[in-house]
């Protein structure tokens, strides 16, 4: 517990940790908060992508580290807390981005290691992170926490282990809220709809999703972009939402509001 003893720098630069920042939502979070004089921790299992997004904040004049860890590996995440420490002192906030898609499949077809390997890295690798990191946040006198939840968590797809480790996501953030409140700590989670990040790409160019059909189900008649997910973290982590926390905010290009309403009405938003 030694380690968790820590005291936040005292500083106005703060530290942003960002797990699963090497791609996607996370890069551009790591990015979002660079830009604004922060002092970015990258963490990461993809070390070369890591390095790429630190060179790009750099060459912005931002400043951004990077720590190779594996949420789903305690000792990993051990480890990530003394690097951490060592290198820019305590998070004042924790972006929980570090997580597997998954590809839909029937129950009997989805093989056990992979069902397992998700959790362990979007459910319990979110969970590890925050017990490791609110202690210092509590210590400091509080802090901001942003889990990462899915439409899924809330609608129901063919993904049997990613839907149900995003709804135990947003059960964890309004508990963790109600836990570390009291310390200054908030915790929230973002739930974006369909971003068109490295891996959706990745999943787009192989045929496995339809980028027309998820346009089609917004609202918005588009996808989300990562930088639109990285300015709503950044808002829940500002100032501006010092009263907000237990929260799960869609940012989804409308998703929730209209797939039902559509399938019921029988035209898409681009009809
Ligand atoms: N792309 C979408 O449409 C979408 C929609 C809803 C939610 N999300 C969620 O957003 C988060 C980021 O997804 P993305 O689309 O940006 O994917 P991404 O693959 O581009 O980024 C995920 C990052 O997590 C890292 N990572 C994976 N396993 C890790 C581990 N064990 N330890 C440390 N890092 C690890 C990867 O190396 C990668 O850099 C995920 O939690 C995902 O479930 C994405």
């Amino acid at each position: 517990m030694a380690k968790l003893e820590w005291v936040r720098r005292v500083s106005s630069v703060r530290t942003i940790l960002v797990t699963g920042g090497s791609s996607g939502i996370g890069r551009a979070t790591a990015i979002r908060f660079a830009r604004d004089g922060d002092t970015v921790v990258i963490a990461d299992l993809n070390e070369s992508g890591g390095k790429a997004v630190i060179e790009e904040i750099e060459s912005d004049g931002g400043k951004a580290i990077f720590g190779k860890v594996d949420v789903a590996d305690d000792e990993s995440v051990e480890d990530l807390i003394d690097f951490v420490e060592r290198e820019s002192g305590a998070p004042a906030v924790l972006v929980n981005c570090a997580g597997l898609l998954q590809n839909p499949s029937r129950l009997v077809d989805l093989d056990m290691a992979e069902h397992d390997r998700i959790w362990a890295v979007n459910y319990r690798g979110t969970y590890l992170c925050c017990r490791a990191f609110a202690p210092a946040m509590v210590k400091a006198g509080g802090g901001s926490i942003i889990n990462i939840s899915s439409t899924s968590a809330v609608r129901v797809f063919p993904l049997l282990a990613y839907s149900p480790a995003k709804a135990a996501i947003d059960q964890l953030t309004a508990i963790l809220a109600a836990d570390l409140g009291p310390d200054g700590v908030r915790v929230n989670a973002v739930l974006p709809g369909y971003v068109r990040s490295e891996q959706m790409q990745l999943r787009i160019d192989a045929g496995l999703r339809d980028a027309s059909k998820m346009k089609a189900q917004s609202a918005l008649g588009r996808m989300v972009e990562p930088g639109e997910i990285a300015d709503g973290i950044h808002f829940l982590c500002s100032d501006a939402a010092r009263a907000i926390t237990g929260t799960v905010m869609p940012i989804d290009a409308g998703y929730l509001a209209s797939s039902s309403y559509q399938l019921h009405a029988g035209w898409t938003s681009e009809d």
